[in-house]
């Protein structure tokens, strides 16, 4: 039977009509958080965007992250999504692309890690900073990279990466640290002898010509619009904290290191009553350990050290993830959620996301293990 061209074409319409729907209405309409559980974006997919931070701008939320495949290895690059309300999340696609080009630093194949993007008042761009480690090299590059957009949604371009702090000595750093000891620096690891050279900056010196390494990292925007991008440096032993400079592109120089021989990774900062306050995770690669938390007056320290801020059953393997970002609620004063990656490192697409309530005892934030919880528990 023939049918007339429009018939093709209000089958064609309604199908297409069908399909979208069907697609929108897979959007879940989620009213309350559930750690651990598979968390579906807009089209009904797991969302893709770990290692994770989000920045809140005009009403909205938008969360960045890592897009994982069954491997770690950069084969998209960075995502986001975005949200009005913290449940649902819209996918909003790539935000910065990995390069086609083979000789770019981005080349999928790359480790593009915990990007966390500050939005700069005075220039009016969108600052995406990240862990970049460079493709076929496993994690020896250990730079951070920086890319740029007029829009939060991006697309982001990329500008460079490096290995931050060339040439600047810390605040804090002792000044009979700045010369190696006649006899050299000891070349055995984890002997008495090399954690008090490590201490002392033997890692600092070796790295000061060249710059200081980056890996877990993350950028913090105080009250008063000054960034800091704080990251694990000296072979993962040490944090490095240092104040960018006012278009939040480069590092100004002023830096201090914090916990020497600490092993502190993945840092996520927030702010409350005057205080900083830093969560971190141990040194056991994708494996979970126990989280740590400090507090400072000023972001450039001293810290104090405040205990690992997980209680309860799984608190020494944080219910089994590892911090990422703590993001303060918008409308609700001093409310904070501690947002956390559980890895699954035999298949990455799978890896979940544990968010949970920041609680305070003693002015010490406190985390519990919850099944599910909504934002009426501030
Ligand atoms: C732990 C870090 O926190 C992750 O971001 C990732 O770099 C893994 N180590 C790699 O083993």
């Amino acid at each position: 039977m023939k049918y007339p061209k429009s018939k093709y074409l209000i089958v064609l319409i309604l199908l297409f009509a069908k399909f979208n729907l069907s697609s929108q209405s897979s959007s879940p309409g989620y009213t309350a958080f559930r750690p651990g559980e598979i968390w579906k974006d807009n089209e009904g997919n797991h969302i893709n965007a770990h290692g994770g931070g989000i920045l809140f701008k005009d009403g909205i939320y938008y969360w960045y992250g890592e897009h994982k495949g069954k491997s770690s290895l950069a084969r998209v690059g960075i995502t986001v999504y975005s949200s009005e309300d913290l449940y649902n999340w819209k996918n909003e696609g790539v935000a910065l692309s990995v390069a086609k080009d083979p000789d770019s630093e981005i080349t999928s194949g790359s480790v593009m890690e915990r990007p966390k993007v500050v939005y700069n008042k005075k220039t009016d761009k969108y600052v995406m900073w990240f862990h970049l480690e460079l493709k076929d090299q496993g994690y020896a590059a250990a730079r951070t990279g920086i890319a740029i957009s007029d829009s939060p949604l991006g697309p982001f371009t990329y500008l460079k990466s490096y290995r931050p702090n060339s040439k600047q000595w810390p605040q804090n750093f002792k000044e009979d640290w700045k010369e190696t000891a006649k006899n050299g620096d000891p070349e055995e690891w984890w002997t008495p002898k090399w954690r008090k050279a490590l201490k002392e900056g033997m890692f600092v010196r070796r790295d000061f010509e060249n710059g200081q390494m980056s890996r877990d990292m993350t950028v913090y925007m105080d009250k008063d619009d000054t960034a800091y991008h704080i990251t694990s440096s000296e072979e993962n032993q040490t944090l490095h904290i240092s104040k960018l400079t006012d278009d939040y592109l480069d590092f100004t120089g002023e830096w201090v290191r914090m916990q020497p021989g600490g092993q502190n990774e993945a840092p996520a900062i927030f702010e409350k009553d005057g205080y900083c306050y830093m969560i971190t995770s141990g040194l056991t690669g994708w494996a979970p350990n126990a989280a740590r938390s400090f507090r400072a007056k000023s972001i450039m320290g001293p810290w104090e050290k405040l205990g690992n801020p997980a209680v309860g059953e799984n608190a020494d393997k944080t219910f089994f993830s590892q911090s990422t970002f703590v993001l303060p609620v918008q409308g609700k004063e001093d409310s904070f959620i501690f947002m956390a990656d559980r890895w699954k490192p035999k298949n990455h697409i799978n890896g979940r996301y544990i968010w949970l309530p920041i609680e305070w005892e003693n002015e010490k934030p406190i985390i519990r293990w919850k099944k599910e919880w909504d934002l009426s528990s501030f």
